[in-house]
């Protein structure tokens, strides 16, 4: 009976890895409520609120005639500079941006509205779907997922568990 309950913990594993693994990209609203503006938004702090994913999105809302994206690299974003940018994001003020890549992206606008607090870093980083460990339930080994965050994976678990004391393995 042993390797049967072995076996059922490795089936559960098994659903658990394919329904965790990928992630449902988000879209993050630069500044909330407020959008992509000159007015008193600090784009540090709210970052710093925000976890963002490989294949996330950012979109920017604004009023184009006054303001602009603008994709530069680290220096020209500590400095303002927005001359030699890596890429005009600029389209219709309601404008989006993938982020393809765990890196660093810094963006701001143009106008000498980045001086007044217009410019945005974003960490990006990899999405990892589960820690594994191994427990031990009745001397038989288990393998266990652990996800923050997912209570759906807690629930499959505690699923599993229930049905392995129905069935008495
Ligand atoms: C924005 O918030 C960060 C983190 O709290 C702070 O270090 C920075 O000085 C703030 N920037 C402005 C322009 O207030
Ligand atoms: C960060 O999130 C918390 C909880 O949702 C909220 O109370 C707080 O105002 C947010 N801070 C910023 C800078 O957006
Ligand atoms: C956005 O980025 C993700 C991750 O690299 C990629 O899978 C997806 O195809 C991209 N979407 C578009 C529309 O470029
Ligand atoms: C950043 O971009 C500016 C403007 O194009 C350029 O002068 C500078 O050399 C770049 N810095 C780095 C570290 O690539
Ligand atoms: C960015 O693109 C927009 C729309 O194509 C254009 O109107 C604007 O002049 C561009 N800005 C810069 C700084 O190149």
């Amino acid at each position: 009976m042993r390797w049967n309950g072995v076996m059922w913990w490795f089936m559960v594993a098994a659903v658990v890895a394919t329904t965790t693994g990928g992630k449902e990209p988000e879209l993050h609203r630069v500044g909330g409520k407020r959008g992509w503006t000159d007015q008193n938004v600090n784009y540090t702090e709210w970052a710093m609120n925000q976890t963002f994913y490989v294949g996330d999105w950012l979109y920017f809302g604004f009023d184009k005639r006054k303001y602009n994206v603008l994709e530069v690299n680290q220096t020209s974003y500590q400095q303002c500079n927005d001359k030699g940018f890596i890429k005009n994001i600029t389209r219709g003020g309601r404008d989006v941006y993938n982020l393809t890549e765990a890196k660093l992206f810094y963006f701001l606008s143009s106008g000498g509205y980045c001086f007044h607090g217009m410019k945005l870093a974003v960490d990006v980083v990899e999405f990892v779907p589960s820690s594994e460990t191994v427990l031990y339930d009745n001397g038989s080994p288990v393998l266990m997922a652990a996800t923050i965050g997912k209570p759906s994976l807690l629930h499959l678990i505690c699923f599993g568990l229930t049905l392995r004391r129905i069935l008495n393995y």
